[in-house]
C-alpha cells in the first residue's frame, strides 16, 4: 500500500491520540523516548526494532484514552493501574497488528519480583518500559526534588539492579532529562521512525486500528464507520469502480470522521439540536481530520475524507464545492456518510426504517444535494446492502462484548 509511508502512520497515530487526551500523549512520547535509549544502551537491537519498541513505548497507555475518563494521571498510573493497563492489553490484542506484544501493556504496571514469576518472552521489555514510565511520572510530579537515586527504594523489589544501573549509565551517556526538558527529543524520535517498516498488511490493520481508536469516545462512532465502510464498498461495486480506487475510497472511509475526536461528548451525544455555535464547532472535525492527515497520505484519500459533508450543489461544507469538482469516490462517501446517519441510532433521533430512509434519499436528490447516479444503486439495493451491513455490524458488536467480557474477568483474576 503506497498511500502512507509507515513512519507517517507512525506519525499519524500519535496525533490522532492526542486529539483525546495531550497530556496522555506527551507521557507516552517522553516514556517512548526513555525506553528506546535503555534498549538501544543494552545492546542488541536493530534500528527498525527500536523503532518498533519506540511506538509500542509511546502507546503503552493507549487503554488510558478510554478507561481514564475524568481520572488525574497520577491516579490511574500510580493507584489504580489495571484498567488501562487490561483495557490497552485487549485494544493491542485484538484491534491491532501488536497483538504478540499485547502483554508487554498487560504487564507494565508489575513489579520486576512478581514479573519474574511470570515470565513471557519480552519480559526484559517490560520491566525496561516499565521503568521508563515510573521514571517520567516521578519527574513530572517532583520537578526539581526528582533524582534517580529516589529509585534505589525500588531495588528488587520494584525494579532489578540492572535495570537501574542501565537507567543510571543511559543518563550518564545520552543525556535524556536534559534532551526531554529542551524538547529535543522529539525531533530524534521522528527521526527514529525513518528506520521503522510495516508491510501493506500491517499498514492496512494500523489503518482499521485508527479507526477503532474512535471508540475511546463512543462506540456508536465505530458501528458508523463500519456501516459507512460497508455502504461504500458495495456502492464500488455496483458503480464499476477499479481495484485502486475502491481502494482509496476504503481508506478514505474508514478514517473519514477521525477529528470528531476532537469533539467534546457533550456535543455529540446531546439529546436536541445543537446550537449555532454548537454547529460551529462540530463542523470544524473536517478541518482537525485535515490538520492530522494532510502531507501524511495519497491526495487522494485526502480529497475523500475531506469532502464528506460536501454537496453537489455547493451548500456542504467545510468548502462549498459543487459537483464539477468532485470525483466519484467523494459522492459516494457523501451518500454513504447520509444513509449511515439515517439507518444508525444518533442520541438527538430515531432510527430510519427502510421506507423513509428512501423518502429521505429521494429528497435529497430533487434538493440537488446528491445524484441519481450514487443514490439510484442505493435504493435499488437497498436490502442487499443492508444485510451486508447488519452483518459487519454485528461482528464489531460481538467482538465489543467480547472485550468486555474479557475485560471484567482478566481484572478478576488480578484482584481487580
Ligand atoms: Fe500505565
Ligand atoms: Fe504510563
Ligand atoms: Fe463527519
Amino acid at each position: 500500500m503506497d498511500f502512507i509511508s509507515s513512519k507517517n502512520i507512525f506519525l499519524l497515530t500519535r496525533d490522532t491520540l492526542k486529539l483525546i487526551d495531550r497530556e496522555i500523549m506527551k507521557h507516552g512520547s517522553r516514556t517512548g523516548y526513555i525506553f528506546y535509549k535503555l534498549l538501544l544502551e543494552s545492546g542488541g537491537y536493530e534500528k527498525f526494532e527500536l523503532a518498533e519498541w519506540a511506538m509500542l513505548g509511546t502507546l503503552h497507555d493507549i487503554g488510558a484514552y478510554k478507561t481514564n475518563l475524568s481520572d488525574e494521571f497520577v491516579q490511574f498510573e500510580l493507584k489504580n493501574v489495571m484498567p488501562h493497563s487490561v483495557y490497552g492489553y485487549l485494544f493491542f490484542k485484538y484491534l491491532s497488528p501488536m497483538s504478540g506484544r499485547s502483554k508487554v501493556l498487560l504487564y507494565h504496571h508489575l513489579d520486576v519480583a512478581k514479573l519474574k514469576k511470570t515470565p513471557f518472552e519480552y519480559s526484559k521489555e517490560t520491566e525496561l518500559l516499565s521503568l521508563a514510565e515510573k521514571v517520567d511520572i516521578y519527574r513530572m510530579t517532583l520537578g526539581e526534588k526528582f533524582d534517580l537515586s529516589l529509585f534505589e527504594k525500588f531495588r528488587d523489589t520494584k525494579f532489578s539492579s540492572s535495570s537501574l544501573e542501565l537507567i543510571q549509565r543511559t543518563e550518564e551517556k545520552h543525556h535524556i532529562f536534559e534532551k526531554i526538558d529542551s524538547e529535543e527529543f522529539e525531533k530524534e524520535l521522528d527521526h527514529l521512525m525513518d528506520y521503522i517498516m510495516f508491510t501493506n498488511e500491517e499498514k492496512k490493520k494500523y489503518m482499521e486500528m485508527l479507526m477503532y481508536c474512535l471508540g475511546f469516545r463512543s462506540q456508536n462512532q465505530v458501528v458508523d464507520s463500519v456501516t459507512c465502510v460497508c455502504i461504500c464498498e458495495e456502492l464500488a461495486k455496483r458503480l464499476f469502480l477499479d481495484e485502486k480506487t475502491t481502494e482509496k475510497l476504503y481508506y478514505g472511509a474508514l478514517l473519514h470522521d477521525l477529528g470528531m475526536l476532537a469533539i467534546p461528548s457533550e456535543i455529540i451525544d446531546a439529546r436536541r439540536s445543537l446550537t449555532e455555535d454548537e454547529t460551529v464547532l462540530m463542523r470544524t472535525h473536517v478541518g482537525i481530520s485535515e490538520n492530522i492527515l494532510k502531507n501524511r497520505l495519497d491526495e487522494e484519500v485526502l480529497g475523500i475524507v475531506l469532502a464528506h459533508h460536501e454537496r453537489i450543489d455547493g451548500s456542504g461544507y467545510p468548502q462549498c464545492i459543487k459537483e464539477n469538482d468532485m470525483t466519484l469516490p467523494m459522492k459516494i462517501l457523501q451518500v454513504a456518510d447520509t444513509v449511515t446517519a439515517l439507518i444508525n441510532e444518533r442520541s438527538y433521533k430515531q432510527v430510519l426504517g427502510k421506507d423513509d430512509a428512501i423518502s429521505t434519499l429521494r429528497k435529497e436528490v430533487s434538493l440537488n444535494h446528491f445524484t441519481k447516479q450514487i443514490v439510484e444503486p442505493m435504493i435499488v439495493s437497498y436490502d442487499d446492502i443492508m444485510q451486508k451491513v447488519n452483518y459487519e455490524s454485528d461482528e464489531i458488536l460481538k467482538m465489543n462484548h467480547k472485550m468486555e467480557k474479557q475485560f471484567h474477568q482478566v481484572c478478576e483474576k488480578y484482584g481487580m
